[in-house]
């Protein structure tokens, strides 16, 4: 299966949707995903961090049919992972083996989507959350944030709300916690 070939490959899983957390932790992860990825029917998924593609993985899991869009600085690990996803993907993968900034995913932003969502899990730091924040928050996209429940995240959404016209719509119950950012109407 996709999942146990991935979890084969080089790098740390701690913080993805299939390591580092216990089973019951992952599935209510997935299940607050999987939800806001059917009320939302995304054509395009950014995501910021790909790491081992556990993302794309549950994407390919629950069916996904649109594109899948992935960017990591760190290629030694992300590559090999995307390789494994597209040998099984029904949907497309691109993955920008960079950093998400603006003359890289800003270019892709810019192409026809169709709707677009957003999956944040890079660089938790405050400046990076906020960076990407506002990358995709200019397009008034659905957003997923991880680990909100990390100061740095959690400050970095305090501030992007307070900027925007976005509003804190959920936020899953797992002890990481994923927050779902929506423009307000
Ligand atoms: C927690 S992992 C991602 C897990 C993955 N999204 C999943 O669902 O399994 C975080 C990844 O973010 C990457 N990263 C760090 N800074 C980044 C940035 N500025 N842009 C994109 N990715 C970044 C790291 O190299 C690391 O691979």
């Amino acid at each position: 299966m996709i999942i146990d070939k991935l979890k084969y490959l080089r790098g740390n899983g701690n913080g993805n949707l299939y390591e580092g957390h216990s089973k019951e932790q992952s599935l209510l992860q997935q299940e607050f995903i999987r939800i806001a990825i059917s009320r939302f029917k995304p054509d395009t998924i950014f995501e910021t961090g790909t790491n081992k593609a556990y993302f794309g993985a549950f994407l390919h899991e629950i069916g996904f049919r649109g594109t899948y869009v992935t960017c990591d600085p760190d290629v030694d690990v992300s590559y090999p992972s995307i390789e494994v996803l597209r040998e099984v993907a029904e949907f497309g993968v691109e993955y920008i083996p960079d950093k998400s900034s603006s003359s890289n995913y800003g270019f892709r932003l810019e192409l026809p989507n169709g709707q677009m969502m957003a999956w944040i899990d890079g660089d938790h730091s405050y400046s990076g959350a906020l960076y990407d924040l506002r990358l995709f928050g200019r397009y008034n996209m659905p957003i997923l944030i991880d680990d909100y429940g990390m100061d740095s995240v959690l400050n970095a959404v305090f501030d992007f709300l307070n900027e925007t016209n976005y509003k804190l719509d959920s936020v899953s119950t797992d002890n990481r916690q994923i927050a779902l950012l929506i423009p307000k109407q």
